[in-house]
Order: C-alpha cells, then sequence, then structure tokens
C-alpha cells in the first residue's frame, strides 16, 4: 500500500503532528507515504509529490504549519486555466489528478482539510478514489467532530491576547475591540472571549445591536469599570442589516479582515464619547506551536486516518465524538454547518457571568 499525503485550505497549528503520525503509523503497517504538496494542486501537472519517511517527518509534532504547504485556492474541479487570449476560464481535472495518482502508484490518499477541502475529497471518491478525511480547521466549524485540533490553540492565542489587551484598557480607561477569526462560525470569539472574561462578545450566529453594546459599556462606567473588552468574530454584523446575502459581493464571505473591529471602534466611539482601540489579531491564530490538546489530537487523528485505510473507509472522516474516535461519512459531515448553538451552556455562560452578546 502507498498512501498520499496531503494538506488543504487554511493551515492549523497541529498539521504536522498529523502528518507525522500518519507517516509512522503507515510505516508500522508496512505502508509507505508519499507527501503531496500544496494540497490537490500537487497532483496536477508535473505533480509536487516525494516520499515521507520516518527521518522526514521526526522533529515536526511541535512546530505549527505544514511541511506540505497547504493552498486555499485551486479547486482541481475547477481549475483555473489561462485561456489564448489571456482570460481564464474554469476546468475539470480530476480525470488528470486520478490518472497522475495512478501513474505515481498511489493506491489511497488521506486529505487534510476543511469543508472545501472534504468536499472536493468526497466528489474524488464518487469518482472512483480511495480517500480518506482529517478534519481541520481553527474556526472549529467542521461537522459530527466534538472538535477540530488547531482550535485550542487559536482560543489560547485569543486568550493570551485578551489578556494583555485587559491590563492597558484599564490603564487608560478605554475601549478595546478584538477581532478574531471565524466569517461564519462564533467559536473562537465566544470561547476566548468567555475563558478571558470579555465584557461584550460578537458572533455571526447572533446579529448584534450597537446600541446594547453601547449600553453595556456605559453600564460598566456607570460602576466605576471605565474599560471594555470587546471580542468580535470576523463575520460579525448588526442585526439592523439583516442576514448577509451570500450572492452579494460584500457578503460575509467577501469580508475584509479587519472591517469589523475597525467599524465597532467608529460606531461605540461616536455613541459613548469613550477613546477606542482596536486590534486585529489576523494569522497569529494560524500560526505558531500547537497546544498540547492539539498535538494530541493531531496525533490521535493521523494514526486513525491510517487505520481508516486498513478498514477501507473510502469516503469517511475520522472525527472525535468523544472519548472515541470514529469515522463518519464525509457527506454526512457535509450536510450541516457547524455553528454556535445559541442554548450551548457555554453562550449561557457567558450570559449569567455579565457578558453581553450584543442582542
Ligand atoms: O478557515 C479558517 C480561516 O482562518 C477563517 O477564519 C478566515 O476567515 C480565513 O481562514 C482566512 O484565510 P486566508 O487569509 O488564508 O485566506
Amino acid at each position: 500500500m502507498r498512501i498520499g499525503l496531503l494538506t488543504g485550505g487554511g493551515d492549523a497549528p497541529g498539521l504536522n503532528a498529523v502528518i507525522r503520525a500518519a507517516v509512522l503509523s503507515a510505516n508500522y503497517r508496512g505502508w509507505e507515504v508519499m507527501g503531496i504538496r500544496h494540497g490537490f494542486v500537487g497532483l496536477l501537472g508535473e505533480c509536487d509529490v516525494a516520499p515521507l519517511t520516518r527521518g522526514s517527518v521526526s522533529g515536526i509534532a511541535h512546530l505549527g504549519g505544514t511541511i506540505l504547504r497547504t493552498t486555499n485556492r485551486g479547486n482541481p474541479l475547477c481549475f483555473p486555466v489561462r485561456n489564448e487570449d489571456g482570460s481564464y476560464s474554469e476546468k475539470d481535472c480530476s480525470d488528470e489528478l486520478i490518472e497522475n495518482a495512478r501513474e505515481r502508484g498511489i493506491d489511497a490518499l488521506i486529505a487534510i482539510g476543511g469543508d472545501g477541502t472534504l468536499r472536493i475529497a468526497l466528489e474524488l471518491v464518487r469518482r472512483g478514489m480511495k480517500i480518506v478525511g482529517v478534519p481541520k480547521t481553527i474556526d472549529n466549524d467542521v461537522s459530527c467532530t466534538i472538535t477540530t485540533f488547531g482550535f485550542d490553540t487559536a482560543v489560547n492565542t485569543a486568550i493570551e491576547a485578551l489578556d494583555k489587551l485587559h491590563t492597558t484598557a484599564e490603564s487608560h480607561d478605554r475601549v478595546i475591540v478584538m477581532e478574531v477569526m471565524g466569517r461564519d462560525a462564533g467559536f473562537i470569539a465566544l470561547h476566548a472571549g468567555v475563558a478571558a472574561t470579555a465584557d461584550v462578545i460578537l458572533i455571526p450566529e447572533l446579529p448584534y445591536d450597537i446600541e446594547k453594546v453601547c449600553e453595556k459599556i456605559m453600564a460598566r462606567d456607570r460602576l466605576g469599570q471605565n474599560f471594555s473588552i470587546v471580542v468580535a468574530a470576523e463575520g460579525a454584523y448588526p442585526k439592523a442589516e439583516g442576514a448577509p446575502d451570500p450572492a452579494h459581493p460584500h457578503s460575509r464571505r467577501a469580508i475584509r479582515a479587519g472591517s469589523v473591529a475597525e467599524r465597532l471602534v467608529g460606531e461605540v466611539h461616536d455613541r459613548t464619547g469613550k477613546e477606542c482601540r482596536s486590534l486585529v489579531l489576523g494569522h497569529l491564530q494560524r500560526g505558531g506551536m500547537p497546544t498540547g490538546y492539539d498535538r494530541l489530537l493531531a496525533t490521535r487523528f493521523g494514526s486513525a486516518a491510517v487505520r481508516a485505510i486498513e478498514e477501507e473507509a473510502w469516503g469517511y472522516m475520522v472525527a472525535l465524538q468523544s472519548p472515541h474516535l470514529v469515522n463518519v461519512p464525509i457527506a454526512e459531515v457535509l450536510r450541516e454547518e457547524k455553528r454556535v448553538d445559541l442554548a450551548h451552556d457555554v453562550v449561557q455562560a457567558a450570559r449569567w457571568t455579565g457578558i453581553s452578546l450584543g442582542d
């Protein structure tokens, strides 16, 4: 058995631990592994594929990023090709990809990625490829798994930043707005905000009312707490504007990183007169060493993916359904988008400890 291994979509701390565990587990079973660089794109054209050995994955479990590189562009099912007149059109390159994998003796693939990568994997399974998936996202928005590696690291990065912002906000009697990742799901904002005792948390699942946000800030002022910390997911939006239309160019998909923080700072200052500052945490959340939790989960996922190949679980994804890892059909994973459940106890904990959710 020769397994091809690839990482697709945005990177997440823990990817290297998955790669290491998959290679060592495959070797344990007597199988070899080929690393495919830059996601599925590495199986197109000249291909970018090289053997992954015990040596090449040694000492990488604690490193952020992915030694295989990744991309969140270049879907092989609608791959951008340049026409003679300089314009671009999209082409289904799946036949080429399948043929390239076959020529390189790749019998099965492990695709590590989020919804986008899993969707491509499922389509390729339908076209005859043998693929198992490993969920990856710092946003924690993949269904059927309690969590994904990278999320805990991102939350801890956000908590560390919020702790630092707290002290300076208090010294200067300021409102500081910190924007975190999460276009569609507010898990990072919610978990980091609750753990770091923010005053306001704004998430895409619960459109906010700016008047409520300012009411909370002014109520704190009346209690002599003259500073406030606001954590906003990049996809948070005001209730008054209604849910963004996904087809509209200014939809959440097209959201510009930093625009939520910038907007909130202006609106809060105009309404409260308070001095406001903002921080866009951005890609710091995607970088650096995975936490111990993420390293362990990533190692479990990488090893379980090889066992899923042994079980010939084509079209399945390994998932954490505590306390066990299970295989779930990718089709089921993609059926529903995972979002913050507003009835969840973390949301209740936020409300009951006095955090405003802007509603
Ligand atoms: O999907 C993960 C994510 O971190 C989102 O929260 C964020 O909007 C996006 O990636 C940013 O991706 P990039 O800047 O790499 O295009």
